[in-house]
């Protein structure tokens, strides 16, 4: 079975480097996407993996089949890699049918006829689109081209799917459907799925692992969620998450035993829940916006600098002191500009990264103190 596995990759342009250094695993049926903004090596990775680019060095390794290792000269080309792709860019065969568009890759492949007939009508059911069986791509709406295109990838049943940024031409709401049928077909199929994007919503929703990428460089290769709530990094902290977390510059110091956080002009006790020690002065406090809550109780005297109210939830910009962070409450609320409100931090993991490396160094909650 297909895992695919990178080993010391990297790729440079003449004295640039597009992609440095990269190892990552991609289990079997893993749904991966690569992530990051613009020009941070996330097609270069993907063509390098397809084959459609030769890496400066490393080792690519799909299943059992080493295809490609610099040292040894080895270099599979895409089509022995058994492999699909859906690129930005899908376009159909124009003068051909959805039907024959699909059946296309099987003849090419020599598939029995019979054979094909049933791929085909399987992977109409699958994308929804036996209606347009027999119309041509001029005569259907952009999302419906796009099924075609994916049915079209995904007919000779690719062990591994590679995808660019293939929602990027729909409008938000085929985009939010397309996203939703991409995951379920993840499920259907066999196939291990590699997706690249730099919407950091489809990476969260889609993948079962985001490799995060920042100037050719790996930043974390982990779930979603760990991504979210456990950034290895500043970085990765403020590129995932929207409203983006809040950072506050602080002062950490030991008191009595305990670490101690001088932020917004008060104190609050640290009580770490990783076993890092906590030797720096200088440090940038993270916290999510949904971990700041506009409570009575609260301990921070602050006032509404502004409030959004979606429906569903409510972004408010809370000034403390001279700072204005975000909050996200749930529901609609609408403070008046100004009004004077108190708020708290709550969560267990409040992140502290080195002002200096920008690299996180503990996690854990803080309770400010009464004065
Ligand atoms: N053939 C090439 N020659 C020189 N530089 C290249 C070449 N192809 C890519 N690059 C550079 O390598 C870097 C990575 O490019 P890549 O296309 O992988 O970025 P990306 O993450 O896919 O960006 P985007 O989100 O804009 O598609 C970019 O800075 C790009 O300019
Ligand atoms: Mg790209």
């Amino acid at each position: 079975m297909p895992r695919i596995v990178l080993e010391h990759v990297s790729k440079r342009f003449d004295k640039f480097v597009a992609v440095d250094d990269l190892n990552i695993v991609i289990e079997d049926r893993d749904f991966i996407t690569l992530l990051g903004p613009s020009g941070c090596g996330k097609t270069t990775t993907l063509r390098m993996i397809a084959g459609l680019e030769t890496p400066t060095e490393g080792r690519i390794t799909i299943g059992d089949t080493v295809v490609f290792d610099a040292e040894k000269g080895i270099n599979l080309s895409p089509a022995k890699r058994d492999i699909g792709f859906l690129f930005q860019n899908y376009a159909l065969w124009p003068h051909m049918t959805v039907y024959q568009n699909i059946a296309f890759g099987l003849e090419n492949l020599k598939w029995k006829r019979e054979d094909i007939k049933s791929r085909v009508y399987e992977m109409l059911r699958l994308l929804k689109i036996e209606e347009f069986v027999h119309r041509y791509p001029a005569e259907l709406s952009g999302g419906q081209q796009q099924r075609v295109a994916i049915a079209r990838t995904l007919a000779p049943a690719p062990k591994v799917l590679f995808m660019d940024e293939p929602l990027s031409n729909l409008d938000a709401k085929l985009r939010s459907e397309m996203r939703t049928e991409l995951k379920r077909l993840h499920s259907d199929s066999d196939s291990t799925f590699v997706y690249v994007t730099h919407d950091q919503l489809e990476a969260m929703t889609l993948a079962t692992k985001i490799c995060l990428m920042n100037k050719g460089v790996l930043q974390q290769y982990d779930p979603p969620l760990t991504v979210y709530s456990k950034p290895n990094n500043i970085f990765v902290a403020d590129f995932v998450g929207n409203p983006t977390m809040n950072f506050i510059n602080a002062k950490l110091s030991e008191v009595d035993g305990k670490h101690v956080l001088s932020l917004f002009g008060l104190y609050a006790t640290f009580t770490a829940n990783m076993n890092k020690p906590l030797n720096r002065e200088n440090v940038i406090v993270g916290v999510r916006p949904e971990h700041i809550a506009i409570t009575d109780s609260g301990k921070i005297n602050a006032t509404a600098y502004s409030a959004l109210p979606a429906g569903m939830e409510t972004t408010v910009k809370v000034k403390i002191k001279d700072a204005l962070v975000s909050s996200v409450v749930f529901g609609a609320i609408d403070y008046k500009t100004d009004q004077a409100i108190k708020c708290d931090i709550i969560s267990d993991q409040i992140c502290i990264f080195d002002a200096n490396t920008k690299e996180l160094i503990s996690q854990g909650s803080i309770s400010i103190n009464s004065l």
